[in-house]
């Protein structure tokens, strides 16, 4: 029987895990972790992440030939595959701060590796890394390795949080980049059988390690860099008219452009996106390549006036002030169908209402109150660093109130965001929302859900990304 092994029982560790061993029941995965707390809850009843789909697969191979385990090194040395899953942050301190990825935890994962490790194995980058990692890792493992030999595949994950079962049963591809050697040609091989259990031949790319390295940042790159371009044509669409849904629905319908993924938003978020531009950036500077570098930085760049923009519209349309007023915020997650907050745009729009003195109530279906109120203590770039959590200020406390019913979120409140794309919002009752709240109401509509001519009908003043804007709003300040 093959065993593999995954260090980090994450947002990709967890479910990858959970797929291979679903689909291939003659291999023992075993998925290690240091964090206690994260294994025991994947032992229990309540996994440690909402994504659909995993609780059912998880359930049906546990402790069959699917294993949580805090004993790290007991199965790092009886695995014949090691997937590496750890968290790859940007470096918040020393050289390319709050650019450069930071290796911290994947090295000290490649040196217990080595210390345990008592046969021939394969190392698989599973966490997305930068170019030219593998050459780093394979260093620190061959100057431990008493005579046993790696090969270090780069095997990046593509999968997206809400959907992750879905993505891994049917991935668009898997991509394998190993040395180009016998022995890296042969543990390429081992690690395509592992995925042709459930995934078509063809869709299967194997590459040197750097090209797969790179594709991952690349890929990410091109995705955000199509969110910023459309949220980019969302503020020219408000100032001339244009509704942002029906340009990217006629661009969109271009084959060679595609129409996936071009839906204007607040921002987007997710622990991905960001990290990964800015350590393309960073790699870009180390390699001289300044241009390219200030191209990428434009991504991010424009994914935070996106951001400040939403701010300034609520607080411009509100009179300017939004001072000691309620605020509703529904949805705190980067995306809808997963509890995740990492980067996500919620955080910033409520700091920006926040500074502005509102009384914000929030209400998201999966992220907890000690969540929110975490995100919304810390730093930048701080949230994979609980180190530097500050408390929060008496004054931030009592402006922040997290309920369980966007009804209880709504009620008496002057306004209303919409920051995450719950299915449960587009039927919410518009109508007794619009009754309980404050005159004039407001709603801004982050994420172009709901019916704004429907809810203009009701009363409401409507702001969404990107369309026409309301006679209401066009007689307010202009918003930069
Ligand atoms: P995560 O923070 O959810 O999980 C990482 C886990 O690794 C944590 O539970 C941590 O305790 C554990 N860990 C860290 N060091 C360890 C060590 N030395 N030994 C054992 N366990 C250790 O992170 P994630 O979201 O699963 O992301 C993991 C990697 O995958 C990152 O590089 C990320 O960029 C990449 N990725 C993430 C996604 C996503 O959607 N989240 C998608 C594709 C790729
Ligand atoms: C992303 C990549 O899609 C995935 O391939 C990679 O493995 C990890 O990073 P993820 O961050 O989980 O996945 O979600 P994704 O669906 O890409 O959404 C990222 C952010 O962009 C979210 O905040 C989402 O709301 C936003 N978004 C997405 C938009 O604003 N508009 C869109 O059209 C699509």
């Amino acid at each position: 029987m093959v065993k593999i092994c995954c260090i980090g029982a994450g947002y990709v560790g967890g479910p990858t895990m959970a797929v291979i061993a679903f689909k291939c029941p003659a291999i023992e995965v075993a998925v290690v972790d240091i964090s206690v707390a994260r294994i025991a809850a994947w032992n229990s009843d309540q996994l440690p992440i909402y994504e659909p789909g995993l609780e059912d697969i998880v359930t049906q191979c546990r402790g069959k030939n699917l294993f949580f385990s805090t004993e790290v090194e007991k199965h790092v040395s009886e695995a014949d595959i090691i997937f590496v899953s750890v968290n790859t942050p940007t470096k918040t301190r020393g050289l390319g701060a709050g650019k450069a990825a930071d290796l911290t935890y994947w090295e000290s994962a490649a040196r217990m590796i080595a210390d345990v490790s008592k046969n021939d194995k394969i190392v698989v980058e599973k966490s997305t890394v930068p170019v030219k990692t593998a050459e780093a890792i394979e260093k620190i493992l061959t100057h431990n390795s008493n005579g046993i030999k790696y090969q270090i595949l780069s095997n990046p994950e593509f999968l997206a949080e809400g959907t992750a079962i879905q993505d891994l049963f049917n991935p668009d591809r898997v991509l394998i980049g190993g040395r180009e050697t016998p022995g890296g040609q042969k543990a390429i091989q081992t690690l395509k059988e592992v995925y042709a259990h459930w995934v078509p031949e063809d869709r299967i790319i194997c590459t040197n390690l750097w090209s797969a390295e790179l594709s991952k940042l690349a890929a990410n790159a091109f995705l955000a860099q199509r969110i910023s371009s459309v949220n980019a044509m969302s503020a020219l669409c408000e100032a001339t008219g244009a509704d942002v849904t029906q340009v990217s629905h006629a661009v969109g319908k271009d084959m060679r452009v595609g129409s996936k993924f071009l839906n204007a938003s607040v921002g987007f978020g997710g622990s991905c996106f960001q990290k990964d531009i800015l350590s393309l950036v960073y790699i870009c500077e180390c390699n001289g390549l300044k241009e390219v570098a200030n191209y990428w930085k434009q991504v991010i760049q424009v994914n935070d006036y996106q951001k400040n923009r939403f701010v300034n519209r609520v607080v411009s349309s509100m009179f300017n002030t939004v001072s000691g007023k309620k605020i509703a915020i529904l949805g705190f997650a980067f995306k809808k169908d997963t509890g995740d907050t990492r980067e996500t745009p919620a955080i910033d729009v409520c700091k920006g209402l926040l500074g502005d003195n509102a009384n914000l109530s929030i209400y998201d279906p999966q992220v907890t109150e000690d969540q929110i109120r975490k995100d919304l203590s810390m730093r930048k770039f701080d949230w994979d660093n609980p180190i530097h959590l500050q408390p929060m200020s008496p004054t931030v406390m009592k402006q922040l109130n997290v309920v369980w019913d966007a009804y209880a979120a709504t009620k008496d409140a002057h306004g209303l965001c919409l920051l995450t794309e719950w299915d449960e919002f587009k039927t919410l009752d518009f109508k007794k929302i619009y009754d309980n709240m404050q005159k004039p109401a407001f709603v801004f509509d982050g994420r172009n859900i709901i019916d704004e001519q429907k809810l203009r009908e009701i009363g409401f003043i409507v702001y969404s990304i990107g369309k026409p804007l309301d006679g209401w709003l066009k007689d307010m300040p202009a918003v930069a």
